[in-house]
């Protein structure tokens, strides 16, 4: 009982682990950001988090970027994936874990997974014979193809695949297309966005073939138990990853009961398939409990053109930071689009966000109050009297705040959750603007002090709030307001934390510098 209450309140979030052949770039970037800000958020909540992210290192695309260099796939793998930890690092990211395919506990829990996959029936030896892209990393079936007007083909995401003849592993998942549909029937928010979801019922309902899982044609893999002529395809090695970090195989273990099954696994549009489709049947299969959802987000583009490694247009993430530095481009990457939908980078857009958004609106709120109360105040948390009507509007408005985007961020809705916020934002400004505090300062000083505390009040609720997205920003607004960090949970907004006159605070500094730069 108390480990089913546990697991109610514990959240375990994680990222796809991604593939060293390439460095870290926007989108990789993206989606752990996204985590992040989840991770950060139920923690600020008072739950127990997990937040896993990692390197996916076996398989023959990683095999043949190590060739091509020159270098032993091992030494590769540890040079590459330390680029994705120093990302994390350089981002702020709050992981707890961070694992690597070729390491030990992953190997295990790869090979005790496809055991009971062997001990239930669901995998049997033939030959594969058929297309694969080692780009994707996937099977594809000729009806998918297309010619690549120079006698190739491609597959449906643009990569050249090439035809394999080999002894295979089969898993039977033409086996657990009425069982994965009746799954999705039972759990309708497994699979978010809702139009993604459509997608992978229309797939599956289209009937399911077996699936490849084993090559024999190269070695960078997890050997097959019982048969090392056969290392695991690549992508059967790499779901593992989630349920490895949570303690499998043993499945007994405090890690497990407390972090499995998974609260949301975040994925790119590109590989939903396998999460959605794949994933839940080996689970299924193997008699271990579905993640409860998968949530698939959108695509970025840079200045409205595909990011391609031969179009040489990938955005280096420390090249953002280092240009609009790092809250405001966590804060644009949230904000910019509705998360699940194809999103563009635009210095422009970047632009509009950084001094529209963040310097006008919440900077400027902040800036005033602040510069106000160290003029008009000693530098004091001022006292209020006797709150009138509309201060009492404003600090219920804003104390609300939490119950909405707690619902929002239950449905990773994050681009809601900062509408949400920026109207809060929008509030406390018309009431600043209204009240004028500015004018009190000759005519009414009591009343003057109630309004600078009320709205500085609003904006301490405000930056707690933020946090998640604006770690670093938020946390010196906080500074500035004297509250101390023990202090800045979601437990201490509403009434529960009001800020305490007469606390003395630090000199007022500019928090969102305007960003002044010709396009
Ligand atoms: O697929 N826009 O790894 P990967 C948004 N190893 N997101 C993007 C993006 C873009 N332009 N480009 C990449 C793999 N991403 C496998 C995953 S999981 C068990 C194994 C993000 O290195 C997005 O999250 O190709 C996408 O799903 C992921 O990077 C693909 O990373
Ligand atoms: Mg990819």
């Amino acid at each position: 009982m108390a480990g089913a209450t546990q697991k109610r309140r514990a959240f375990y979030v994680t990222t796809p682990i991604y593939y060293v052949n390439d460095v870290p770039h926007i989108g990789h970037a993206y989606t752990t950001l996204a985590c992040d800000v989840l991770a950060r958020f139920h923690r600020l909540d008072g739950r127990p988090v997990r937040f896993l992210t990692g390197t996916d290192e076996h398989g023959q695309k990683v095999a043949k970027s190590a060739e091509k260099l020159g270098i032993a796939p091992q030494e590769f793998c540890d040079r590459v994936s330390q680029s994705f930890r120093d990302l994390a690092a350089a981002w702020d990211f709050s992981i707890d874990d961070f694992i690597r395919t070729t390491e030990p506990r992953h190997i295990k829990a790869s090979q005790a997974l496809w055991q009971r996959l062997v001990a239930s029936g669901d995998i049997y030896l033939d030959a594969y014979r058929g297309w694969y892209s080692v780009r994707d990393e996937a099977y594809w079936a000729e009806d998918e193809l297309s010619d690549d007007g120079q006698g190739g083909k491609l597959a449906p995401t643009g990569a050249p695949v090439e035809w394999v003849e080999e002894p295979s592993y089969f898993f039977r998942l033409s086996a657990w297309g009425e069982r994965l549909l009746a799954f999705y029937e039972d759990n309708p928010d497994f699979i978010l966005p809702t139009s993604r979801r459509n997608e992978v019922l229309s797939f599956v309902r289209g009937g399911l073939r077996d699936v490849s899982i084993s090559r024999t044609t190269f070695s960078w893999g997890i050997p097959v138990p019982g048969d090392e002529a056969h290392v695991m395809w690549v992508w059967i090695d790499a779901l593992t990853n989630y349920i490895t970090a949570a303690g499998f195989p043993d499945t007994e273990s405090e890690a497990w009961r407390t972090w499995w099954p998974a609260d949301v696994h975040m994925v790119g549009k590109d590989i939903l398939r396998f999460h959605a489709v794949y994933w839940p049947a080996f689970l299924l299969a193997a008699g271990l409990p579905a993640p409860s959802r998968v949530f698939a987000h959108g695509w970025w583009t840079n200045e409205g053109q595909k990011i391609s490694k031969s179009l040489g247009n990938a955005i280096v993430p420390g090249d953002l930071v280092q240009r609009y530095g790092l809250d405001q481009t966590r804060y644009f990457l949230m904000r910019e689009v509705p998360f699940g939908q194809d999103a563009d980078f635009s210095h422009k857009a970047m632009l509009q966000r950084v001094n529209g958004d963040l310097a006008n609106d919440f900077g400027n709120l902040a800036q005033r109050t602040l510069s106000q109360i160290a003029k008009n105040c000693d530098g004091l948390v001022p006292r209020p009297g006797e709150l009138a009507r509309q201060d009492e509007d404003l600090l219920a408005r804003i104390d609300g705040l939490l119950d909405t985007v707690r619902e929002q961020m239950e449905a990773q809705e994050i681009y809601q959750s900062l509408v949400t916020l920026w109207e809060g934002i929008g509030l406390a400004n018309s009431y600043i603007a209204s009240e004028a505090p500015w004018s009190l300062r000759k005519t009414d000083l009591a009343r003057m002090a109630t309004v600078l505390w009320v709205t500085a009040e609003a904006i301490r609720q405000l930056a707690i709030l933020v946090q998640p997205v604006m770690p670093g920003a938020c946390g010196r607004m906080l500074d500035q307001l004297g509250v101390p960090p023990e202090a800045r949970s979601f437990a201490h907004l509403g009434p529960a934390g009001r800020l305490v006159p007469g606390t003395p605070l630090p000199e007022p500094q500019g928090i969102f510098p305007r960003i002044v730069e010709a396009a």
